[in-house]
């Protein structure tokens, strides 16, 4: 590990490094919470193996007057050892007229939205999340990373810095990874470490309240007033001093009065010299993600790995749909006449499952019709019975049943619109025409079939958007709140790590933690 001290050295490591670079910002007195963010820093991405720059900086600029900047632990012989035991390539330490050359006076601040400031620790630490912005946005220009690491339990400060990345348009993502807590359950801080043994023991009561309540959120009490009066009574009653408890929706920080979608019950306490903050994420269900787009974008594909690598369960309703459509042509029914349809759809039997080797098995009606949906001849008729009012409300109704516990990854057309409106994270997965065509020819051709020309391929392409897109019941169309990723271009695997990380942004590894 190098040890850096001023922006030139760390500028001439920084032009020598080739590849990716992680960074996590620290203020020092390093613990096991931060190792833990340095060990994540230091995973590979798509094969390749990062540089982890870390930074002990005690910035001047978030400690308020009363607060304990004087006092903030130094030792930078104890941290260097423990980043560099953590996987650290580089430590920057620089001291404070190599952050800021000119002063702090009159220095150019960064002022993050109040909205996001005036609640939680913003509101009796006020100028906090200026001054952490502040220096943070002049790190992130010094060590110029592709990933910026930080630790969960700073929920409002990680909320708040991915705000700023995409408002400054920085070229980086934001990752957030789960509290580490000692044994007996407190989180991790450098404040820690001002406790006496009874004041550690004292302090145990935060997180066995927040733990406690959020029992009691999945034992059915997820109303705030009740959650938020219980962690006060339990917390006064240990003796400690409470600065805040409150109950917000994670991504907003607004106060809510209900757990809906994803939500942070937070708090803070005075112990002995310390003030010390945790929360619980508390979530009404599992996670849902929604994976819209046109016929041909690759979706399954993606859909399928990024479900896999995140726990998820994969819910292929375009299967469901073709699965249908091999029916209605096995009962020599017409596709278009909906009256003839709608009584195949009564005591259907459709079931997605997995295989053995994790592969999708769709049956309906007892046939395993997992390769025959595939078929060019389903292909073609599937948007016309895909189409009828009777058939989306019979096949959204057991979408949503399937759905009911969250926890899954869904794709199709009408998902963040019609099924899930209500997902954590809405994708509108998406290429062009002509990239489809060619991913539709190889396709083919990797499954056994004749392969028409790709200008045919491309109407054909063309014919079933203009069929998906203006059909009259639940048209494939871009949810508002969806994030548009047009893939060309972009490999497999880069295209999962981007979906991997749009459900980072939005979910906490602390609400669904990531399979080993
Ligand atoms: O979380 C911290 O330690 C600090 O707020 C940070 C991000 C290093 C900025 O000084």
């Amino acid at each position: 590990m190098q040890l850096l001290q001023t922006r030139k050295q760390l500028a001439a490591w920084r032009q020598a490094v080739a590849g990716p670079v992680h960074f996590v910002p620290t203020m020092g007195a390093l613990h096991p919470g931060h190792q833990q963010l340095f060990r994540r820093a230091a995973e590979s991405v798509m094969g390749q193996r990062p540089a982890v720059v870390a930074s002990v900086f005690v910035n001047p600029l978030q400690f308020g007057p009363a607060e304990d900047y004087e006092r903030y632990p130094r030792d930078l012989a104890a941290d260097a050892a423990m980043a560099e035991e953590a996987g650290v390539t580089a430590l920057f330490a620089p001291g404070v007229e190599e952050v800021y050359p000119d002063g702090v006076a009159a220095l150019t601040a960064i002022h993050p939205p109040q909205g996001l400031q005036q609640v939680l620790c913003g509101r009796s630490r006020p100028g906090l999340f200026d001054g952490v912005a502040t220096v943070v946005v002049r790190l992130l220009n010094l060590v110029r990373p592709d990933r910026l690491v930080m630790g969960e339990k700073d929920w409002q400060q990680l909320v708040i810095l991915r705000k700023v990345v995409a408002d400054l348009g920085l070229p980086l993502w934001v990752q957030g990874c789960a509290t580490v807590r000692e044994p007996n359950g407190l989180a991790w801080s450098s404040r820690n470490r001002y406790l006496s043994p009874s004041e550690l023991e004292q302090a145990r009561a935060l997180p066995a309240a927040l733990e406690a309540a959020a029992q009691a959120c999945r034992a059915g009490v997820p109303r705030a007033e009740i959650l938020v009066g219980d962690v006060r009574a339990s917390l006064q009653a240990a003796g400690l001093v409470v600065d805040y408890v409150e109950l917000v929706a994670a991504q907003s920080l607004k106060s809510i009065e209900v757990v809906s979608g994803v939500a942070l019950l937070a708090a803070a306490v005075h112990c002995g010299p310390s003030r010390l903050i945790d929360h619980t994420v508390l979530m009404s269900r599992s996670p849902i993600v929604a994976i819209d787009g046109p016929a041909g974008a690759g979706k399954s594909t993606v859909t399928r790995a990024f479900a896999q690598r995140l726990g998820l369960i994969y819910l292929d309703t375009g299967a469901m749909y073709r699965a249908l459509t091999w029916w209605v042509q096995q009962q020599g029914v017409d596709p278009s006449d909906a009256g003839a349809v709608a009584p195949l759809l009564e005591g259907l039997d459709l079931q997605l499952s997995s295989g053995a080797g994790g592969e999708q098995q769709v049956t309906i009606n007892g046939h395993d019709v997992t390769e025959a949906i595939r078929s060019p001849g389903v292909t073609a008729q599937v948007s016309v019975v895909a189409a009828h009012g009777c058939v989306r409300e019979a096949l959204t109704r057991q979408q949503q049943a399937m759905g009911e516990r969250g926890g899954l990854v869904a794709e199709g057309r009408d998902i963040g619109t019609a099924v899930f409106p209500d997902a954590e994270l809405k994708v509108f997965l998406t290429a062009t025409t002509a990239e489809r065509a060619r991913r539709r020819a190889l396709d083919l051709e990797q499954r056994g079939f004749a392969v028409p020309p790709l200008a045919e391929l491309e109407a054909q392409i063309a014919e079933r958007d203009h069929l998906d897109s203006s059909r009259e019941v639940a048209p494939l169309l871009q949810a508002q709140d969806a994030v548009e990723l047009i893939t060309d271009g972009m490999a497999i695997e880069a295209v999962i790590q981007a979906l991997v990380e749009l459900f980072r942004d939005r979910v906490p590894e602390e609400a669904w933690t990531n399979p080993v």
